[in-house]
C-alpha cells in the first residue's frame, strides 16, 4: 500500500476536479509535488492550498518532477495534452474522465509509462468543499497492475469505494451514475411539476421538495436503500397506489408509464424487506392496469 503514497503526484489541469483531488490526496498523506494549469493563477491558487506543492513552469516540468501525473484537463484535451508530453517508464499517467478509456493515454503507454483511469462518481462545482466531497464516493478504476492496485489504495485512502471497470463495462458503469444523478434530477422535476399542476409556483415547488430529497439521501446513506424505503409500496398499501394511478390518469396521464416503472422497481425493493407476495402482486396489477391515454 505505502508504495502508492510514496509516489510523488502532480496535476496537469487545476480546475474543478484537479483542485479537489490534489487537496484530498495531500490530506490523505500523498505527496502532491507539482501543479500545472495553462491559467497560471489557478495553479498558484491550488499550490497555495497544499504544503510542499510547487507551481510547475510547464506541463512537461510537472511530468518530470512526479511519478504519478493526473491529467485533469477537460475530456477533449486529455489526448492532445498526453501526446504532447515526454513520459518515462518509471511513472504513471492517469486521467479522471468517466467518458474515456485508456486509448487517450496511448502516447504515455508507448513510452513505457503505466496508464490508468481514476474516475470519481461525484460532481464538483469548484468550491472549497469539493475536496471533502471526494471522500466516500465510488471510484471507477481502469489500469493494469501494478497501477491498478495503487489506484485502488488511493481510492480507499480518500475514504472511497474502488471499483475496477473493464473498458467493455464502461457504458454500464456510466448508466449507474446516470440513475444516481441525472434520473434523480428528472424525478425531482416530475414531482415539482405535479405540485405546480396543483398551484404552487414552479421554483417554490422545486426548492420546497429539496428537504424531503435531502433527508431521503441521508437515509439511503445511513440505512441502505432497502431500509430507507418508505411510502405506500413499502407499507403494502394497495389502495393508495390505485388512487395514485387514478389521479395521474385523470390529470397527468403522460406520467403513468414512469409511475408504473418506478413502482415495479420499488416493489422489488420492498420484497427484500418483507413485502408479501400477494400484496406485491396486487400492487403490480394496479399499476399494470394503468393505461396511458
Ligand atoms: N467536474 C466534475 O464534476 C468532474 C467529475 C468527475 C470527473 N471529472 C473529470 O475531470 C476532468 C477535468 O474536469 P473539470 O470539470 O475539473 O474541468 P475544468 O474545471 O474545466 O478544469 C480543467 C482545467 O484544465 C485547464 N486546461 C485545459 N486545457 C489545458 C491544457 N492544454 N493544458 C493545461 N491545462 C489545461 C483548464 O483551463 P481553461 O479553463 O483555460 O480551459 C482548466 O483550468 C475531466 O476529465 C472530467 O471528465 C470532472
Amino acid at each position: 500500500m505505502d508504495e502508492a503514497i510514496r509516489w510523488r503526484a502532480g496535476l496537469i489541469g487545476a480546475g474543478r476536479l484537479g483542485s479537489a483531488l490534489a487537496v484530498a490526496l495531500a490530506r490523505a498523506g500523498v505527496t502532491v509535488n507539482a501543479a500545472y494549469d495553462r491559467e497560471l493563477v489557478r495553479a498558484e491558487l491550488l499550490a497555495g492550498r497544499i504544503p510542499g506543492c510547487s507551481v510547475a513552469a510547464s506541463a512537461q516540468a510537472a511530468v518530470d518532477s512526479c511519478e504519478l501525473v493526473f491529467l485533469t484537463v477537460p475530456d477533449d484535451a486529455i489526448e492532445p495534452v498526453c501526446s504532447g508530453l515526454e513520459w518515462r517508464p518509471d511513472m504513471a499517467a492517469v486521467h479522471c474522465s468517466g467518458a474515456h478509456g485508456l486509448d487517450v493515454l496511448e502516447r504515455a503507454r508507448q513510452a513505457g509509462a503505466w496508464v490508468g483511469g481514476f474516475h470519481p462518481v461525484q460532481t464538483f462545482a469548484g468550491t472549497e468543499a469539493d475536496a471533502e466531497r471526494l471522500g466516500g464516493c465510488v471510484f471507477g478504476i481502469e489500469a493494469a497492475e501494478p497501477l491498478r492496485g495503487y489506484l485502488e489504495e488511493l481510492a480507499r485512502r480518500l475514504g472511497g469505494y474502488p471499483l475496477v471497470v473493464a473498458g467493455s463495462d464502461r457504458a454500464l458503469y456510466h448508466a449507474a451514475a446516470v440513475f444516481a444523478s441525472n434520473a434523480v434530477v428528472t424525478l425531482a422535476a416530475v414531482a415539482a411539476r405535479i405540485l405546480h399542476e396543483l398551484g404552487l409556483p414552479a421554483d417554490e415547488a422545486t426548492r420546497g421538495l429539496a428537504p424531503l430529497m435531502r433527508t431521503t439521501v441521508e437515509n439511503i446513506e445511513r440505512l441502505g436503500a432497502v431500509q430507507a424505503l418508505t411510502g405506500p409500496v413499502a407499507r403494502g398499501d394497495v389502495e393508495t397506489v390505485r388512487r395514485h394511478v387514478a389521479a395521474l390518469a385523470a390529470r397527468l396521464p403522460e406520467l403513468l408509464g414512469l409511475y408504473r416503472e418506478v413502482t415495479r422497481q420499488t416493489v422489488a425493493l420492498a420484497e427484500r424487506r418483507g413485502l408479501d407476495v400477494a400484496t406485491a402482486r396486487a400492487i403490480l396489477a394496479a399499476v399494470q392496469a394503468a393505461q396511458e391515454s
